[in-house]
């Protein structure tokens, strides 16, 4: 179950990571797996033992007097209307009570990846008192789950408790008259108390089961959740993504937004092997853009096509696994640096691994560690800063060789030398290839065939460098205000030193 839930996220789609907490998901993986595969087991098996008991006992009792029998056997029903009470109400607290664990394993989650911030800013006090809210709830909803089970138990005590007396009773006036024995009777007894253990008993599993449903049910929710972009039963893979990308009139809006759309009618022509540079400001839709070219979210109106094929005909590994896409926040697996440069290129050897390095401009600083490519990353990479891990994440796509190359703000954090030697590399590989450059760093987006200013859900200028400063426009003001101090450290070394 647990394998099959992990392959079912590893093929949901990104928006669902983006609306779903992360506890949301562990509390689903873990302890609601863990109380179905308890119930499975034991409560299986105290099940078969619980049937096979009440059933031997019947047949027993049966043979000694049957019309007591079928008296006793009427006491199932009113166990049965006990059971369903009991039920709906534990089950409701279950319920709850597994929701405020979702909660709960979600702010453990977030306080955990979080920790820095929360020193920093000292929100120790405060965060302790919301979760210990989270607890509260927790606590009621169990408490109130056990004392209904517990409330469980008596109940059917008593009800066999009244069939014993029953039995007592009519048994005695049964003796009177000379049709059943003392032995009998005696016998009779503990055929019943026989039977009644079990049923006892199945109310142990009966509540835990009653857990396990909660469970299940949230697992199954989970399991049927469907990915929102699924490939077609027909899509292609055409073997190649290398050619021209064409937005068609592309409305593109993240979930619930409609009225705020992020990209407004847009076209755009992309040929084959172009350097592109996106410039724009904050939240303009740049990285929106390049999310929908690696189809991580789809148009939802128009179309984007790449080599002449919709790429909705197509099948997403297809796409996928010929793009590269280096992020400003770089993820790294735990593990050394060789096998998180090989990820993506199973069968690299180190000679590929040490090139790719090299064009990456992350070889240098690797040999310097002490273990140099055999160095621990740690969780996350976190054992490496946040320029290692950019150029690290850089190497690892250019090893995969991607027929697509994608750099979102891929070098921020890297300090402006280690960038220019970047540059020399990344102007080799993209030598051939679309590639897609978001940058803040004029030396980045200069060299670019085509800049693009994003802007107001579309592109508001076009052109290279030289056209755009003519042009006088936004890219100009971006370029007289945000780059001067850059051009001013490029022109004179001297002056970055004031
Ligand atoms: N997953 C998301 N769900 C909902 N809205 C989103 C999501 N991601 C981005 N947005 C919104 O879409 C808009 C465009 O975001 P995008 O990340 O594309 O901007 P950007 O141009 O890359 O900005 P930056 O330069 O800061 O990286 C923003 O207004 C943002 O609020
Ligand atoms: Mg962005």
């Amino acid at each position: 179950m647990r394998t099959a839930l992990f392959d079912h996220l590893q093929k949901l789609s990104i928006s669902y990571y983006n609306k779903t907490p992360v506890g949301w998901i562990m509390s689903r993986l873990t302890s609601d797996t863990e109380r179905i595969a308890d119930l499975i087991t034991w409560g299986l098996l105290d099940v078969t033992w619980a049937i096979v008991n009440m059933i031997t006992a019947v047949l027993f009792m049966m043979s000694i007097n049957w019309q007591l029998a079928l008296g006793v056997m009427l006491v199932i029903p009113v166990l049965v209307v006990i059971a369903v009470w009991f039920q709906a109400r534990i089950l409701d607290e279950y319920r709850e009570s597994r929701k405020a664990n979702s909660k709960i394993t979600g702010a453990f989650n977030e306080n955990i990846t979080g920790v820095r911030v929360v020193k920093a800013l000292g929100r120790e006090a405060e965060n302790l008192r919301e979760f210990g809210v989270l607890t509260d709830t927790m606590y009621r909803a169990s408490f109130k789950a056990a004392w209904l089970s517990a409330m469980f138990l008596p109940a059917v005590q008593l009800v066999s408790a009244f069939a014993l007396g029953g039995i007592i009773y009519y048994g005695g006036n049964q003796i009177d008259l000379g049709l059943m024995t003392v032995g009998g009777i005696q016998a009779f007894i503990s055929y019943v108390t026989f039977m009644l253990w079990p049923v006892a008993d199945m109310a142990r599993v009966f509540a835990s089961m009653q857990h396990a449903i909660a469970s299940a049910e949230r697992t199954f929710a989970l399991m049927d959740s469907q990915p929102s972009i699924v490939d077609k039963a027909n899509a292609v893979d055409p073997g190649t993504i290398a050619g021209d990308i064409v937005f068609n009139n592309v409305q593109f809006y993240y979930d619930d937004e409609v009225d705020k759309p992020i990209l407004r009618d847009f076209n755009l022509t992309i040929k084959r092997g172009e350097t592109i540079a996106l410039v724009g400001p904050t939240g303009a839709g740049k990285s929106t853009l390049v999310n929908l070219i690696c189809r991580f979210f789809e148009p939802r109106g128009g179309t984007l096509s790449i080599g002449g094929i919709d790429y909705t005909d197509m099948t997403q590994h297809a796409i996928q696994s010929r793009i590269g896409m280096v992020l400003q926040t770089p993820h790294l697996f735990s593990g050394t640096i060789r096998e998180n440069l090989r990820y993506g290129k199973l069968d690299a050897t180190d000679e590929e691994i040490e090139a790719a390095a090299k064009l990456a401009g992350a070889h240098e600083f690797i040999t310097t560690l002490p273990k140099g490519y055999d160095e621990e990353v740690g969780e996350g990479g976190n054992l490496l800063s946040v320029g290692q891990k950019q150029l690290i994440s850089l190497a690892r796509a250019v090893l995969a060789k991607p027929e697509l190359f994608i750099m979102d703000e891929a070098t921020s954090s890297v300090d402006t030398l280690t960038e220019a030697l970047i540059q020399k590399g990344m102007e080799t590989l993209m030598q051939g290839r679309t590639s897609f450059i978001i940058a803040h760093r004029l030396s980045t987006i200069r060299k670019a065939d085509r800049i693009l200013v994003i802007e107001n859900g579309g592109v508001s200028e076009q052109g290279s460098h030289a056209e755009l400063l003519k042009a006088r426009g936004h890219y100009y003001r971006l370029y007289t205000q945000q780059f001067r101090r850059e051009r001013e450290i490029e022109l004179s070394p001297e002056m970055a030193a004031d």
